[in-house]
C-alpha cells in the first residue's frame, strides 16, 4: 500500500498531501504521516510557508470510529495537530468536501484556510453523543467566537462555505483547484511577509459574556434535548475555552471528552453506528452472492403506503408503475403523492422541476398486464390473507421471470402468501412504515423459502432508497410490531387501571420514546389495531381486560385523529391532543364493570411495565432466530418506532439497566401484576442468571458463526 501521506516542494511551498481512500479519516496511519511530513519540513530554510492538501473524494472527512474501540493510538490528535499549528512557517488547509469532527479540527489547527465553494464544514461530534475532543471545544471559540461555535457544535449541522466565512471560519473560497489556488495563496502571504497565526493564541470573542450565555444555552438544551448530558458536557468545555489558558482548556477537553465517551449515551450512538454496520451479515448469505438489477418497480395499492413507497422508488430515479383496483383510488393516490411532493417545495426542500421529474416517473394504471417489465413489485393493498393471495396469483401470472415479488404486510403469514405462487423462492417481505417516503426503517422478511439473491437485492434495495434495512424471520408481527404488542398491552392496562392517558403517554415520553403509545394509536387510528385482534381473537388470552380501552374506544367510533377524537380529544384550534374527561370516565366506568381496582401506576411503574415487557419479547425473537442479532432489534426500534438513540435501543437498553435487574422487576411483576403475561423469556433468564448481556450473548453467537 502506497503511503497515505506525502509531501513535496512547489518551489518554496511544502504541499502535504493525505490520500486515504475512501475519505481520508484521520486514522492513525494518517495521523503518523502528517506527523512524519511536519517534522521532516520543520526548520527546512528552503520551506517558506506548507499547504496541507489532500486527494481524493475530500479533505480529512473526520476520525476514526474504530479507535472507540481501541482507545487513541498513537501518535495522538494533540500532538500531531499542535506540530502543525507550532509552524514556523504558515500552513495554508486547501478544504472541499466534508470536513467534518476532526476533520475540521486538523484544519482549524493550521493558520489559514481556504475552501472550494462545496465544502460543508461541521461539528457533528453531539449527534454521536460526545463532543470534539481534538482541541475543537477550544480552538473553535478562539477562531469564531463563542456564539457561532455553540451554533455549531450544539447543532451538530454542517455550516456552508459561504456561513463558515461569515464567521471567519474559512478565510477564502474557490470555485476550482483548490490546492493550486492555496498554492498560490501560500506564495501570496510569504511575499507579504505574513506568519503563522495560530488559532491558540487568539482570545475568544464574547468571553466576557459567556457565563451568561452558556447558562442560557443549557437551560434551552434542559428543555430540547431531554435526558441527554452530552450537551451539559459539550458546554463545560465550552466555557473552559473562555475561562482557562488554552493547555488548561486542552486538559479539560480531553478530560470531559473521555467523560462523555464512557457514558451510557455516547456508547448508545456508538452502539448504534456499529450496529448498522452488522446489518448486512446474514447467514447464508455470503458475500459473493450478487443482487438482481432493480431497474422498474411495479407498486400495487395506491393508498397511504403505497404511494409513500412508490415515493420512495422515483427519489431514487426508478420508474414505478402503480397500480390499483379503481380509478378514484388511483387519482386520489396520485393527488396525494403530489401534494406530498408539493409540501417539500413550499418548504424550499424540493425545487419544483425536480419535483415534476420525480411525478413523472409514476405510471398510474388499472392494469396488471403493465407489472409484466418490472424487476421487483410491491404489494401493499388491504391487510387481508384473501386478498393478498388473490393479488399473488395474479402477479405470478403477470410478473416476468426472476421479478421479485414483495409484500408490505404488516402481520400476515408471508410464506402462506408465498405458497400460492409458483415461484416462492421469488417472495420476499418489504415491511415499510408510515410515512413510508419519510420513515428510514425497511423490515426485510426472509421466508421459508425466500433465495438468498433476493434477500441481498432487498438490502441493496434499501440501501437505494436511503433506507436501513433490517432482515427479519416470519412470525406475527415480525420484530417491531411483535414486540409492541406486549408493550402497548401494558400501556393500555395501565389507563384500564387508573393512569389517564396523558399519564401513560408522558411516562413514556419522558423515557424518550418520541411519542407516547396511545397519541400513536390516535394517530395511525385506533380500528388497525383493533381490527387485527378481532381476526386472532381465536390465538388471543382470554382476558377480558386485555386491549379493552382501544375496543370500547372502536364501539364509540373514536377512532383517533381522523375522527377528532380516540385517547384524546383534537378538536382545539392547533388540533393538539388535549385530555379528555368522557374517555376517561369511560375507562374508569368499564373498570369497575370489570373489577379492576382503581388504582395510580407511578411513572416509573409504567416505563418498566411497557418496556420490559417490550424487552422480554425482544428476547424470545432472539431465541426464535426471528432477529438474527439483539442490536437488529435495536436498529428497528430507533429507526422505526422512535426509541431514543441515546438509550441505544431496547436491547442495549436492557443490558444497561442490567439483566438481572430486568428479570427480578419482571419476576415481581409475575406476582403483584396478571402472571399470565410476565413468564421471562427463557434466554432473558438464562443471561440474568450467568450475570451476562444481550452484548455478551451476540458477539459469543457471532464468534461461533464465524468459526463454523
Ligand atoms: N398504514 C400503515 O401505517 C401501514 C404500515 C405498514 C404496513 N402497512 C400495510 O400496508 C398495506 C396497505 O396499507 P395502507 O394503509 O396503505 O392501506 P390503504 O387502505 O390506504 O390502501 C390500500 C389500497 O389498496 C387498493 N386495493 C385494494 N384491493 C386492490 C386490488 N385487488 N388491486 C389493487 N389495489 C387494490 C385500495 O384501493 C387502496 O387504494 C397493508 O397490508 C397494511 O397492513 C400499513
Amino acid at each position: 500500500m502506497s503511503e497515505p501521506v506525502t509531501h513535496a516542494m512547489n518551489g518554496e511551498i511544502a504541499v502535504v498531501t493525505v490520500d486515504s481512500p475512501p475519505v481520508n479519516t484521520l486514522a492513525r496511519e494518517v495521523r503518523a504521516g502528517l506527523k512524519t511530513s511536519f517534522e521532516a519540513l520543520r526548520g527546512d530554510p528552503a520551506v517558506k510557508a506548507i499547504v496541507l492538501a489532500c486527494a481524493g473524494r475530500t479533505f480529512l472527512s473526520g476520525g476514526d470510529m474504530r479507535e472507540f474501540e481501541t482507545g487513541i493510538l498513537e501518535p495522538g490528535y494533540h500532538e500531531v495537530l499542535r506540530l502543525i499549528e507550532d509552524s514556523a512557517v504558515p500552513v495554508v488547509a486547501a478544504l472541499y468536501g466534508s470536513v467534518m469532527g476532526g476533520g475540521l479540527e486538523t484544519a482549524i489547527a493550521c493558520h489559514y484556510r481556504i475552501a472550494h465553494k462545496g465544502t460543508r464544514l461541521g461539528l457533528p461530534e453531539i449527534t454521536l453523543g460526545i463532543i470534539p475532543g481534538a482541541g475543537g471545544t477550544q480552538r473553535m471559540p478562539r477562531l469564531i467566537g463563542l456564539e457561532p461555535t455553540l451554533d455549531m457544535a450544539l447543532s451538530g449541522k454542517p455550516l456552508s462555505v459561504a456561513d463558515a466565512q461569515k464567521v471567519g471560519l474559512v478565510d477564502k473560497s474557490v470555485d476550482d483547484d483548490v490546492t493550486a489556488a492555496a498554492v498560490a495563496w501560500a506564495r501570496e502571504l510569504v511575499a507579504a511577509g505574513k506568519g503563522p497565526r495560530r488559532t491558540r493564541e487568539m482570545t475568544v470573542a464574547g468571553a466576557e459574556r459567556a457565563a451568561e450565555v452558556i447558562a442560557a444555552r443549557r437551560a434551552a438544551a434542559a428543555k430540547g434535548f431531554k435526558n441527554r448530558n452530552s450537551y451539559n458536557v459539550l458546554l463545560d468545555a465550552v466555557l473552559a475555552a473562555a475561562e482557562l489558558p488554552f493547555d488548561q482548556g486542552i486538559a479539560r477537553e480531553r478530560e470531559l471528552s473521555s467523560q462523555v465517551e464512557r457514558a451510557v449515551e455516547g456508547r448508545a450512538y456508538r452502539h448504534l453506528f456499529f450496529a448498522e454496520r452488522e446489518l448486512r451479515k446474514i447467514p447464508g448469505l455470503t458475500a459473493d452472492v450478487a443482487s438482481r438489477k432493480i431497474a422498474r418497480v411495479g407498486v400495487v395499492g395506491a393508498g397511504t403506503m403505497g404511494g409513500g413507497i412508490s415515493m420512495c422508488f422515483a427519489n431514487a430515479g426508478i420508474p414505478v408503475t402503480l397500480v390499483d383496483a379503481k380509478p378514484e383510488a388511483l387519482d386520489r393516490g396520485l393527488a396525494t403523492i403530489r401534494k406530498n411532493y408539493e409540501r417539500s417545495v413550499t418548504r424550499g426542500s424540493l425545487d419544483a422541476p425536480t419535483m415534476e421529474r420525480r411525478v413523472a416517473l409514476i405510471t398510474p394504471t388499472l392494469d396488471y398486464a403493465a407489472l409484466g417489465d418490472a424487476d421487483l413489485i410491491i404489494e401493499a393493498v388491504f391487510e387481508n390473507m384473501a386478498l393478498k393471495k388473490d393479488i399473488f396469483g395474479k402477479l405470478d401470472a403477470v410478473a416476468k421471470p426472476g421479478a421479485i415479488l414483495g409484500t408490505n404486510t404488516s402481520t400476515l403469514d408471508i410464506d402462506e402468501i408465498a405458497a400460492v405462487t409458483k415461484r416462492p423462492q421469488d417472495v420476499i417481505g418489504l415491511h415499510f412504515f408510515s410515512p413510508a417516503n419519510v420513515m428510514r426503517l425497511l423490515e426485510i422478511v426472509q421466508c421459508a423459502r425466500t433465495a438468498p439473491d433476493v434477500v441481498m437485492t432487498a438490502l441493496d434495495v434499501a440501501r437505494t432508497i436511503k433506507k436501513v434495512g433490517v432482515v427479519a424471520k416470519v412470525c406475527y408481527g415480525f420484530i417491531g410490531n411483535r414486540m409492541m404488542d406486549p408493550y402497548g398491552r401494558e400501556a393500555e392496562r395501565c389507563v384500564l387501571e387508573g393512569a389517564t392517558p396523558a399519564e401513560v403517554d408522558g411516562a413514556l415520553e419522558d423515557f424518550g420514546m418520541a411519542m407516547g403509545i396511545l397519541a400513536v394509536y390516535d394517530m395511525a387510528g385506533i380500528d388497525i389495531g383493533h381490527l387485527t385482534r378481532v381476526e386472532r381473537a381465536h390465538l388471543l388470552p382470554e382476558d377480558p381486560t386485555f386491549y379493552r380501552a382501544t375496543a370500547l374506544l372502536v364501539e364509540r367510533g373514536w377512532l383517533g385523529q381522523k375522527t377528532g377524537r380516540g385517547y384524546y380529544r383534537y378538536d382545539s384550534p392547533d388540533r393538539k391532543r388535549t385530555p379528555d374527561p368522557e374517555a376517561i370516565a369511560m375507562f374508569a366506568a368499564e373498570a369497575a364493570r370489570l373489577g379492576v381496582p382503581q388504582r395510580k401506576p407511578s411513572k416509573q411503574e409504567i416505563q418498566e411495565r411497557c418496556l420490559y415487557a417490550m424487552i422480554n419479547e425482544g428476547a424470545r425473537i432472539l431465541e426464535e432466530g426471528v432477529a438474527i442479532r439483539a442490536s437488529d432489534i435495536d436498529i428497528v426500534y430507533t429507526a422505526g418506532y422512535g426509541f431514543p438513540s441515546y438509550r441505544g435501543g431496547p436491547m442495549f437498553y436492557a443490558d444497561t439497566v442490567g439483566l438481572k435487574a430486568v428479570l427480578d422487576k419482571i419476576l415481581e411483576f409475575q406476582k403483584t401484576l396478571d402472571p399470565q403475561y410476565w413468564q421471562p423469556a427463557p434466554l432473558l433468564e438464562k443471561l440474568a442468571r450467568e450475570g451476562s448481556s444481550f452484548a455478551q450473548w451476540q458477539s459469543a453467537a457471532t464468534a461461533s458463526s464465524n468459526k463454523a
